[in-house]
């Protein structure tokens, strides 16, 4: 059993109850709006999160988009804090039979209810921008991945210099809008590594052109 250190609850600030609404509203169009826009990195993030075992966690699954995109004898759990995304992602699991998906729980990134080491990878795709404390998300990420196993995001990442660094950083408040942060820079997330004794893999462009990244990390063996 996966999910042995059940959340006493879940962090209910005034941001999570914000983007419970946000998503509540984002539910009944968001496959319509992002669907074929996030699907290559979407295909890519679990590709390498796979290589490195058949245990995922999916963390801010949503509406489960990516989850027919992992081979047979996968067993996948996801999370998301929005009920109402979830709900979209179960009648996906039961309308295409994914049985390797083990779980769609609502939970926060920030406090999941894993044992340690219970995963060999984590995937978040597009969500570590959205929360307000990611550092604490990846923390949770690295302890509930087993030695040696992965941590795989896929986001927009802004660059880090620039006139492109300058543009992203005024239609930030846009992007934060519509769900994403465009000023969030992958070396937050490195410097988060080496703090944390995580080996950085790197950040692999994809679809479209580059402007999404796929970046991963390996837990010390
Ligand atoms: C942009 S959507 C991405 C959904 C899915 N990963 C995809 O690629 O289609 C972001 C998702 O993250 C969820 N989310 C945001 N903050 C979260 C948190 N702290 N814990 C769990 N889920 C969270 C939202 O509810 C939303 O479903």
């Amino acid at each position: 059993m996966l999910s042995e250190r059940v959340p006493e609850a879940n962090a209910a600030g005034p941001s999570t109850a914000l983007m419970r609404k946000a998503y509540a509203r984002w539910a009944p169009v968001y496959d319509v709006v992002y669907d074929k826009l996030t699907e290559p990195a979407a295909r890519a993030a679990v590709e390498a999160a796979v290589e490195h075992g058949p245990r995922i966690l999916e963390a801010g699954v949503g509406t489960g988009l990516s989850l027919g995109y992992y081979p047979p004898g996968s067993f996948v759990c996801g999370v998301d804090l929005s009920e109402d995304m979830l709900k979209r992602a179960r009648a996906k699991v039961r309308r295409r039979s994914l049985s390797h998906v083990h779980g769609l729980q609502v939970m926060d990134v920030c406090r999941l209810g894993y044992a340690d080491n219970a995963f060999d990878a984590v995937v978040a795709q597009f969500l570590i921008t959205l929360v307000p404390d990611p550092e604490a998300a990846l923390s949770e990420f690295l302890r509930v991945v087993r030695p040696g196993g992965g941590i795989v995001l896929a986001n927009h990442f802004g660059q880090t210099d620039g006139p492109v660094a300058r543009v992203e950083e005024i239609v930030a408040p846009l992007c934060t809008k519509i769900g994403w942060s465009s000023d969030f820079k992958s070396t937050r997330i490195e410097a988060w590594a080496r703090r944390n004794g995580v080996e950085f893999i790197g950040v692999a462009p994809t679809f479209p052109g580059g402007f999404f990244k796929i970046l991963r990390m390996r837990k010390a063996a």
